[in-house]
Formats: C-alpha cells, structure tokens, sequence
C-alpha cells in the first residue's frame, strides 16, 4: 500500500522528500497536485474521490469558493498580526466559535494545532486545580506534544520519547462507568476524552459513560475536557459530539476542520476557568492571527449557509444503508466520522478502494477504515463507496 520511495525518479517528490525530509511519515503512493470539491487529482491525472480528507481537515472540500475568497480577502487586507493587538476578524472567529459551542463555553484560546489545544487544556487544568494527576481513556489520542503524548494511549511505550510525563497519568478503560466512577476523584486535575475516538477507528463512547465522566468530575471538581479535534465542526452531525448528551465539558477543544485547511485550533472554556487566568500564563504568536481568524468564520458560515449539518446526517445514514456490503460487517462512529469494520485487514481495503480511485483512511484497529471526508459529501460519492465495497 505504501509507497517505496527508492522506486521514483529522482525529480518525483516523494525521491525528494525520502532525501530531505525525517523518515517518519509512511506516505500513500500517488502525488496529488490539485484538488477540488472532493476529488484530489495526482501527477499522472488520477482523479481520486477523497473520504479521509487529509486527516479530516478538508471540511469543506477543496476550493470551496466562500473559503478561497475569504483567505483571499483577508491576504490582501492583512495577512498577519499578533495576539499584541486586538483585530476584528478574531473577535469575530471568537464571537461564532462561542455561539456554537455548549452554551457554558463563553472563552476562547486560539492555537495552531490540535496538540497544542490539548496541551494549554492541560496546563489550565493543572493550574486552575493544583493538582498532579490526569486520567484519559484507554485507545484516545491527544497529539504528539509533551502532555498531549502522555495522555494518548500507548504512547510511552513506543513513541513518547521524553523521559517524564509532566504529570502522573492513568486511563480509564473505555466504557467502563465502574471505572470511571472509582478513579476520578480529588487527587485528579482533569479528565480528557474523545466523544467519538478517531485515530481509534471512530469508535462512539456510549454516552452513559461521558455521563459517568462528567458526573464523577463534577462530584470532585476534576476539570472535563472533551477532545473535538477530530470530531468537532459538524463532523458528528452536531456541531460537536457533546451536544448529543447533556453534558457541558469544562474545556473544548477543537482543530483540523475548524479552518477547513488553513492551520488553526482553538480551546473553548468557561467564565469560571477565564477569570483564573492572568496576563502571560498563556501565549501563542500565530494563535488567531487573521488568515487563520478568516478561515474559521468562513467555515462556520459555510456549515449554516449550506445545512452541512442535515448534509453530514443525510450522508451517513446512506453510508449505513448501503456501504454494509464487500468485506464490511459493522459501522461505528457518527456523522462523517465512521470507521468500517472489516472482516478482513483494513489496508487490504484501503488499497482496493484506491484503485478504484477511492481513498479512505486506516486507523488504530487493524481491521476498521475510517471515512473523514469533507462535509459536503454528495450521494453519489456515497453509492461509488457502496459499489466499489462491494466489487
Ligand atoms: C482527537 C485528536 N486530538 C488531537 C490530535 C492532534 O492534532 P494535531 O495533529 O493538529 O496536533 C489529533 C490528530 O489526529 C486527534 O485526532
């Protein structure tokens, strides 16, 4: 499935890549030079329908024309100012942000990535508690930072890398409210999960056990933060995947389709954790600078203008109807965040979806695809998935 690099021709960039860049990405075998709706089109003109959507960023496809326009605009106008000084367009990317969020989210943070989200989550909660301890989720991913790496699930025993944790870590098995219940307690700065674990396989937790979690951290005033780096923005059907329960998390973070390909990421938090914070406990130089200010207003008012929400929940309830077919047994997930189980190993699938010009991602689980693809999937895109499943 993968590609070999020492196969190309030297002036083929993935040669040139394997020569100049760290040998830690293992890359799919086709060069994409252009892209448009949901079609990447490669170097030797394959058109390629896109359902992973670089790692679900692409929220609006690609060349989305309010997107273009607006990064365009904003280029022009200014392309670029610190957090040192107060600009309309973030103002505004703060104002949408909070009007979508759960309603006890009135503060924003603005980032560049989603670890970098996670990681300030983290620091608030420690700060905000003075307490020593966070516990995640068996099978969740936070990112690659310092303690965004140690509260994703096998880290330090492959990739992590440092020799401390910052704090002391521990998982909580998912979907176990037994657990939940006798492990969050007042020695726990924050828990962190993902509604719907992505790098997992979109695996959805049952909503009794974010409700065991919220729960348990109001009884010990433990600081609840929900990872929506992948799952937010629409991407469930909602505009985060909390908004399916009752439960309003303490902390909100979002990324990869909040910009809809311009890097960006945001926290969301509360009035009670805002007033703790002082000036200088926080910082980033291009968090909400104005390109990225840009992007993340016009991805909001794309999601309303065009229904993207009815769109993502149209579209997966055909994927459920008719994509149960070839080697896939089972769907789990939500939205147009849905991991196929398959009888068979998902690489498999994956690389007899990309010659037929498909492409779907992997995930944790060796035997579950996950489609990310952009929330302006058509019906047609879905019965070419549904046939070339069952080819
Ligand atoms: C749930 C979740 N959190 C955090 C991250 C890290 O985001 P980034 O790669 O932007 O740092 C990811 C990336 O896959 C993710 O899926």
């Amino acid at each position: 499935m993968l590609g070999n690099p020492h196969q190309y021709a030297a002036s083929d960039p993935r040669a040139r890549e394997a020569l100049t860049t760290l040998p830690v990405y293992g890359q799919l075998p086709f060069v994409p030079v252009r892209a448009t709706g949901c079609d990447i089109i490669t170097s030797d003109g394959r058109r390629i329908l896109d359902l992973y959507g670089g790692h679900a960023v692409a929220a609006l496809g690609y060349g989305h024309p309010r997107l273009l326009q607006a990064i365009q605009e904003q280029s022009e106008r200014l392309l670029f100012q610190s957090n040192a000084v107060a600009l309309d367009v973030r103002a505004a990317a703060a104002e949408q942000l909070v009007a979508i969020a759960p309603a006890n989210l009135t503060r924003v943070f603005f980032v560049n990535s989603g670890a970098e989200a996670n990681e300030n989550s983290l620091r608030i909660a420690c700060m905000a508690t003075g307490r020593k301890k966070v516990l995640a989720i068996t099978h969740g991913f936070h990112g690659r930072t310092a303690a965004a790496a140690a509260v994703t699930w096998k880290a330090a025993n492959s990739w992590y890398g440092f020799p401390n944790t910052p704090f002391d870590v521990d998982f909580i098995p998912r979907d176990d409210i037994a657990a939940a219940h006798a492990m969050i307690d007042d020695s726990v700065a924050a828990v962190i999960f993902e509604p719907i674990q992505g790098v997992a396989g979109a695996y959805d937790l049952s909503m009794d056990f974010v409700q065991a979690l919220s729960d348990a951290c109001r009884s010990s005033a433990t600081i609840l933060i929900a990872d929506e780096v992948q799952s937010g923005m629409g991407r469930s059907g909602r505009y985060f995947a909390v908004d399916a329960c009752s439960v309003e998390p303490d902390i909100l973070t979002s990324a990869k389709s909040l910009g809809g390909g311009v890097p960006c990421a945001a926290l969301l938090t509360s009035e009670k954790l805002s007033a703790l914070m002082q000036s200088g406990d926080l910082g980033s130089t291009f968090g909400g600078g104005p390109l990225a200010s840009a992007a993340i207003l016009a991805v909001i008012e794309t999601i309303q203008a065009e229904n993207l929400l009815d769109n993502v929940r149209q579209r997966e309830a055909e994927i459920r109807q008719h994509c149960l077919v070839g080697p896939v047994t089972e769907i789990q997930g939500r939205g147009l965040l849905l991991g196929l189980v398959c009888d068979r190993p998902a690489r498999e699938v994956q690389s007899a979806l990309l010659e037929q010009n498909i492409l779907a991602g992997t995930s944790a689980d060796p035997n579950v695809l996950r489609l990310l693809p952009p929330l302006v999937l058509e019906s047609s895109h879905v019965r070419r998935l549904a046939q070339a499943l069952a080819a």
